[in-house]
């Protein structure tokens, strides 16, 4: 029997991707995809994806095919939903548009309330893709707080049909302190009152993230590790007590990374290609580094690198004050990134402060990235919470060894060097402090004198298998036995 998965996520690459989720949501429901087309027999899988078709999207110009429309129930009136499928997809991609979708310029508003009607009228509307597409949906994937509203639909019988009356619910957790506070207005007008559910802390029943979750079959944290830190008060948001009633439904999978596009060996956009066998070639790519930023060109200098948007989250301020404790050591630092203007401010005070040694480059520049993951010694990521991360992988992947916050999937990800070099990738500190940010600079740069250690640290990192492959299989595995257990009301 195929099991039907309809994925739903408010970003998805290659079509809209303003952070973490768009890879995330782009990458694993295409490797999922291709597991199941490989070996049907073991991985019986029927993905699709739905996301708002954005005017960014539209305007790209992707080839559509118009199916038709339905009409989304609010208050009194109904609001119809047009619905294209992605002609150039190897599996379905279908866009929902609609006016709340339509009228809305950004992806994201800066206030979320201005984001509920158009997050609740897809999330509506992708439930009723199952009558429209006379598709029985046997897993409904909800990422994040944006679609998370469909699992609380779904619950609350908001839509009565054959198609959706098996349905289990899978809640991706990519970032909890974004939980859509503040769209209450937008529930009860698609029909969704508050939860009366005691569990709930009150402020949370009428909060989509936390609906989501009390609800979800399956609730799966982007990383092991950070499924355990958001049952403490410090990463929990204030639901740790209620996270911790849902324990036996709650996992980790850490998120792959896209091993063809982030692929020393054979990127474009670097000066020289090489691998963990040719690591001599890398020196090309930090002396074009050097010429490019005016640095002291000089070999045996480390070069380190942030490449991050500069928000609290990232813990940028971290690692620009760490720096300066570190200032009787010769390095050098490119600083890459946009976001909070006190924190770009930081940023370009560092490079006034030290014209010789520190670059601030407030920008977004892929191709950039791509060279000073290949040419920089040191990867620096001091996030105060990182659900998963991703650039920690790619700069392991590079031979750009890591210093990074021992939390989240930086804490999964990276094997931290400790006396011996023996399967360690990179360095990690446990405070979100400055000064333990330094004690872990001070100590990679101790390796970075001695070249046959640093090599090994780099050789284990870029052996290690970042792709989808395992992961993906880990999601088709939930998605199977969920798909076999009989629904709670069926039990009844
Ligand atoms: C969010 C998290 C990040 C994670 C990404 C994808 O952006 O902040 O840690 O990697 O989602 O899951």
């Amino acid at each position: 029997m195929t099991v039907n998965v309809l994925f739903i996520a408010a970003e998805s690459e290659p079509f809209i991707k303003i952070g973490g989720l768009g890879d995330v949501a782009g990458a694993l429901p295409a490797a999922i995809h291709r597991i199941a087309e490989k070996q049907p027999a073991a991985y019986p899988i029927d993905i699709r994806v739905a996301l708002p078709y954005y005017r960014a999207i539209k305007e790209k110009g992707f080839p559509v095919k118009f199916l038709g429309e339905f009409n989304v129930p609010k208050k009194e009136t109904a609001i119809p939903c047009q619905v294209y499928l992605f002609a150039d997809g190897e599996f379905p991609v279908y866009f929902l548009d609609g006016a709340p979708i339509a009228e809305s310029a950004q992806v994201y508003s800066l206030n979320t309330s201005d984001d509920g009607d158009k997050f609740v009228f897809f999330s509506s509307a992708a439930l009723r893709l199952a009558d429209f597409l006379n598709w029985k949906i046997d897993i409904l994937h909800a990422n994040d707080w944006h679609t998370a509203t469909a699992i609380y639909a779904l619950k609350n019988s908001l839509i009565s049909s054959p198609q959706l009356s098996r349905t289990k619910t899978v809640h991706s957790l990519h970032n909890l302190p974004f939980m859509g506070y503040g769209i209450q207005q937008s529930l009860s007008d698609y029909g969704l009152p508050p939860s009366q559910n005691p569990t709930l802390p009150e402020w949370a029943r009428h909060v989509p993230l936390p609906l989501g979750l009390l609800h979800a079959d399956k609730i799966i944290a982007v990383s092991p590790h950070y499924a355990k830190e958001i049952l403490t008060p410090q990463f929990g948001c204030g639901l740790e007590d209620f996270l911790a009633t849902r324990t036996q439904a709650l996992t980790g999978i850490i998120n792959g990374l896209d091993i063809d596009l982030w692929n020393p060996e054979t990127n474009p956009h670097i000066q020289q290609n090489f691998t963990a066998d040719s690591l001599s070639r890398r020196l090309v790519n930090k002396r074009h580094l050097q010429t490019k930023f005016q640095l002291p060109k000089n070999d045996r200098v480390p070069v380190m690198t942030l490449i991050s948007r500069m928000d609290p989250q990232k813990g940028i301020d971290i690692a620009l004050k760490g720096l300066e404790y570190c200032q009787d050591l010769d390095w050098q630092a490119v600083i890459l990134g946009t976001g909070t203007p006190e924190v770009e401010a930081q940023a370009r005070e560092l490079e006034t402060r030290f014209p010789d040694r520190v670059r601030a480059i407030i920008d977004f520049d892929n191709k950039l990235a791509h060279q000073l993951y290949a040419g920089a010694d040191l990867f620096l990521m001091p996030s105060r919470y990182e659900p998963c991360g991703l650039s920690q992988m790619i700069s392991m992947r590079y031979g750009c060894i890591p210093v990074a916050r021992k939390t989240g999937g930086l804490a999964d990800t990276i094997h931290s060097v400790s006396g011996s070099v023996n399967g360690g990738t990179g360095f990690l500190f446990v405070e979100p402090y400055p000064s333990a940010f330094a004690g872990a600079v001070k100590r990679a740069i101790r390796y970075y004198h001695k070249p046959e250690l640093w090599e090994i640290i780099q050789r284990n990192g870029m052996k290690i298998d970042f792709s989808w492959e395992s992961s993906a299989k880990k999601y088709i595995e939930i998605y199977l036995a969920l798909a076999k257990t009989p629904r709670a009301a069926d039990e009844a």
